[in-house]
């Protein structure tokens, strides 16, 4: 987005800018790297842990967002793989607030249509914790308006080593043969299956990484960083995105003019 443009949409009030969004050109699934929870706590001389509450917020929020838009699918990073090598301390709140929102927050969830799935080495978890997630996966199987993917305990290279293991299995039990994989073989053997590859990534709090987060299906996903720390994105923050996202050219790859013919 060049200066003036940013400029223009400082202006406008959040109405104006859902206004401005193209609903036909909205992506499918965003996912999203939040970031920045430790640091908004720092700012204010909090344990870093009241980052995380008050991050929970900014997911509340964007969940309400994403469900008015009719964005279908939001997969969130919760937990890496590379989390467990925090404080144990620190480790232990996050998953306490995990099943705190998992509990105070399911029947709302329930009601407002959303279908929660979780993605990552769910074994990893404590007990109590992963009890939750199975039960909110259970009771949300049938819901359909909003798709939301909790990433916990996940890492994208050890999806890939997940499938990859699953294929040699079938190979060896005489199920698939090795000419047999292709790209969208592999596809069918990855936590995300059943669902489409992200359009919109936003990672939070001024980092341009990707920390190992859907490193197969983010190939052809537009990027989209922000300075603004995770407790921080809220509405306003998310349409700002969205806006942006529908400034870009997707190509796939290919010339604009072999698209459109
Ligand atoms: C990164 O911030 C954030 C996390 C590791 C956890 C994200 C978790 C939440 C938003 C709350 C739990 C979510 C659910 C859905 C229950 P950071 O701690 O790395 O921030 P920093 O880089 O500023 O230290």
């Amino acid at each position: 987005m060049d200066t003036k443009d940013s400029s223009t949409l400082d202006q406008l009030s959040d109405e104006e800018l859902t206004i401005k969004l193209d609903p036909g050109l909205l992506p499918k699934h965003v996912a999203i790297i939040m970031d920045g929870n430790g640091r908004w706590a720092e700012l204010r001389s909090l344990p870093r842990i009241a980052g995380h509450r008050e991050g929970i917020k900014s997911v509340r929020e964007i969940i309400t967002v994403c469900l008015e838009l009719g964005i279908h699918a939001l997969t969130i990073y919760a937990f890496s793989q590379e989390n467990w090598n925090r404080p144990v301390q620190e480790i232990s709140s996050l998953m306490g607030l995990l099943e705190y929102y998992l509990s105070t927050e399911r029947t709302k969830l329930i009601e407002q249509g959303v279908r929660v799935r979780t993605i990552g080495r769910l074994d990893s978890l404590p007990t109590s914790a992963r009890q939750w997630v199975q039960a909110t996966e259970q009771e949300t199987a049938h819901l359909d308006r909003l798709h939301l993917t909790l990433a916990l305990s996940y890492g994208g290279r050890t999806e890939i080593v997940d499938a990859v293991r699953e294929l040699l299995h079938e190979v060896q039990d005489g199920k698939l043969q090795p000419d047999d994989v292709d790209e969208s073989r592999i596809q069918q053997y990855l936590y995300t299956h059943e669902l489409p590859d992200p359009d919109l990534l936003i990672r939070t709090s001024g980092e341009s990484r990707i920390s190992n987060f859907l490193l197969w299906q983010l190939a052809y996903t537009e990027l989209y960083f922000t300075p603004t720390l995770w407790p921080d994105f809220r509405r306003r923050e998310l349409l700002l995105a969205l806006l942006e996202y529908q400034r870009r050219e997707r190509r796939f790859g290919r010339v604009l003019s072999a698209i459109s013919s």
